[in-house]
């Protein structure tokens, strides 16, 4: 899970998914394409709106996203297209570039809609980017359980 900061949209994702895969052999993470908030936890108002569904995201800390995660990761999920351009400027070969994918594409395939970055706005926009947050993580995981 990839987003700009890895402080608000990215953590939220991370802990959404995680949570729901809980059962799964599933390795979940995130990452920022900025090094600004590298090792913080995440913003309040993320912590605060997972802990409103029952989902604690505090332990986790905000890292840079690095050329290895393409060789980690399975797929890579970006939160708005800005993200995708930062996340595809790594990519060395057509595999990497085939694993990243805008997360909103899993509710609305191919409208390459944003999880739209709440951190300058007010509280609305973290339960805004929790619920398309938690609707594409449910399709994620029935993909994921359908594989396995
Ligand atoms: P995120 O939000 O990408 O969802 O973590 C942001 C966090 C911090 C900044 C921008 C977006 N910033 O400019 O510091």
């Amino acid at each position: 899970m990839v987003c700009l900061g890895n402080i608000c949209r990215s953590p939220l994702a991370e802990g959404i998914l995680a949570n729901k895969c809980k059962e799964l052999d599933v390795f979940v993470d995130s990452a920022g394409t900025s090094s600004y908030h590298v090792g913080q936890a995440p913003d309040p108002r993320s912590q605060c709106i997972a802990k409103k569904y029952g989902i604690d995201i505090s332990n986790q800390k905000a890292r840079h996203f690095q050329y290895s995660d393409f060789e980690s990761f399975d797929i890579i999920y970006v939160m708005d297209s800005s993200n995708h351009n930062n996340v595809i400027a790594l990519a060395k070969t057509e595999t990497d570039r085939e694993k990243v994918k805008l997360i909103l594409n899993e509710i609305k395939p191919e409208m390459n809609s944003p999880v739209l970055d709440p951190y300058f706005g007010g509280d609305q926009g973290f339960e805004t980017a929790y619920q398309l947050l938690d609707q594409a993580c449910e399709i994620i995981k029935t993909n994921i359980e359908n594989e396995l």
